[in-house]
């Protein structure tokens, strides 16, 4: 665990660095890190390029980001003074811009293949990284192959996903997922996939890592409706807490076996949880509903027809799903302050077995 530590004081040392305008990221994810992947998938239904998604984005437009403005990714790339990654297919193969990085995100998106089923078309995990695998071409045909290894092993490789093979998968009583596995034998095929994932992603050349741990999906306005009274259910927060501390032992084995990886865990649960039970400690009002009033309807997206809240910087939630640009701006903000004051501690062994946390819900 000591080790984790480290390794994450040399990921913020690698983020903070002054050079970092010219730190290159690659983002794998699911609809909380998509910037438009989903809009160049006809046939898909995990999408948002429509009102009022990116009504608080700059211009007001609907980019396919799943929120009313800024991603966290978007708001963390900005502190560091860098573009945030265009989303994969909208590069041609041979664009410039892949030598600074991609994001590969897909709404929709989970670690297995069918996750996500009835969204018809989504980039899962698998696809994300069959892209990449295309992407490290493509930059060795532009900077050769020791450019494109070096290249890799210095970038930082954000991944975030799991929270759908839940919420559009396991936590779905009509599909096979649910009915065929206990949660202990679910969790096992999720983190062995997720430790062959890994691997590829090294195999590939990835070396920095930073996976995001999953959020207290039992909070989610989506999830607390199933509730009598609108309360967080709590079955479905251990199942992503256990999820979570497998996750984390699986990064430690793939750290010892995997020479020169810098696999980090970042524990995402503890600060989202926070905002959602103290949302005034934040300058927030509301955070068992969503902004958009969609809580109940199928999909859980808002809508054109959607009425919404009157003041969208005091809800929490945007939609039954995604926070809202106001609270992605705290997370950003709470993950950067725990960076800094924890890299500005002498790196010595941390009695505490958890790595700074990196809000990502
Ligand atoms: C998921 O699909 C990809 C191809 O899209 C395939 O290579 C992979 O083996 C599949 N994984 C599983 C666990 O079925
Ligand atoms: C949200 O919480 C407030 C009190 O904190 C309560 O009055 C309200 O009914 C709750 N809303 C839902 C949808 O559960
Ligand atoms: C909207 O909510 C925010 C956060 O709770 C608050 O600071 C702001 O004053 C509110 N704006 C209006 C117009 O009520
Ligand atoms: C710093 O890291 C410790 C664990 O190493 C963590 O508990 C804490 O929340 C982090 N952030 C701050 C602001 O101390």
């Amino acid at each position: 665990m000591a080790r984790d530590f480290a390794v994450l004081i040399m990921i913020i040392a690698t983020i903070i660095a002054p050079s970092s305008a010219s730190l290159v990221t690659f983002i794998f994810g699911d609809s909380l890190t998509e910037v438009g992947n989903n809009n160049y998938l006809q046939l898909s239904l995990a999408k948002s390029n429509f009102p009022y998604y990116g009504i608080d984005f700059n211009g007001g437009k609907a980019t396919g980001r799943f929120t009313n403005g800024r991603t966290i990714g978007d708001i963390i790339s900005a502190k560091l003074g860098i573009e945030p990654p265009p989303p994969y297919l909208s590069l041609s193969e041979n664009d410039d811009a892949i030598l600074k990085g991609v994001n590969y995100a897909s709404g929709g998106a989970g670690i297995l293949n069918d996750t996500g089923l009835y969204f018809i078309q989504r980039l899962s995990f698998d696809d994300q990284i069959m892209k990449f695998e295309k992407t490290k071409e493509s930059i060795k045909a532009k900077i050769g192959e020791e450019g494109a290894n070096k290249l890799c092993s210095e970038a930082v490789f954000f991944i975030g996903l799991g929270s759908n093979d839940y919420v559009n998968n396991y936590l779905q009583p009509f599909l096979a997922d649910a009915g065929q596995y206990t949660h202990d034998d679910f969790v096992e095929l999720l983190v062995s996939t997720l430790g062959e994932q890994l691997t590829r992603l090294y195999q590939l050349g990835a070396r920095k890592m930073v996976f995001h741990g999953l959020g207290p999906l039992g909070c989610i306005p989506s999830q607390r409706v199933k509730s009598k009274r609108g309360e967080c259910l709590k079955q479905v927060n251990i199942w992503v807490q256990q999820f979570n501390s497998r996750v984390q032992k699986l990064i430690t084995i793939l750290n010892k076996h995997l020479s020169s990886a810098q696999i980090t865990f970042a524990d995402t649960y503890p600060i989202v949880l926070d905002l959602i039970e103290n949302p005034t400690a934040y300058g927030f009002k509301i955070s068992n509903t969503s902004c958009c009033k969609v809580d109940t309807q199928l999909g859980g997206l808002c809508l054109p027809n959607s009425k919404l809240c009157n003041n969208r910087s005091a809800y929490v939630f945007w939609d039954a799903f995604h926070p809202s640009d106001a609270a992605n701006v705290v997370l950003a903000n709470r993950f950067f302050d725990s960076l800094f004051s924890n890299s500005s501690h002498s790196p010595s062994p941390s009695p505490s077995p958890s790595p700074s946390p990196l809000p990502s819900h």
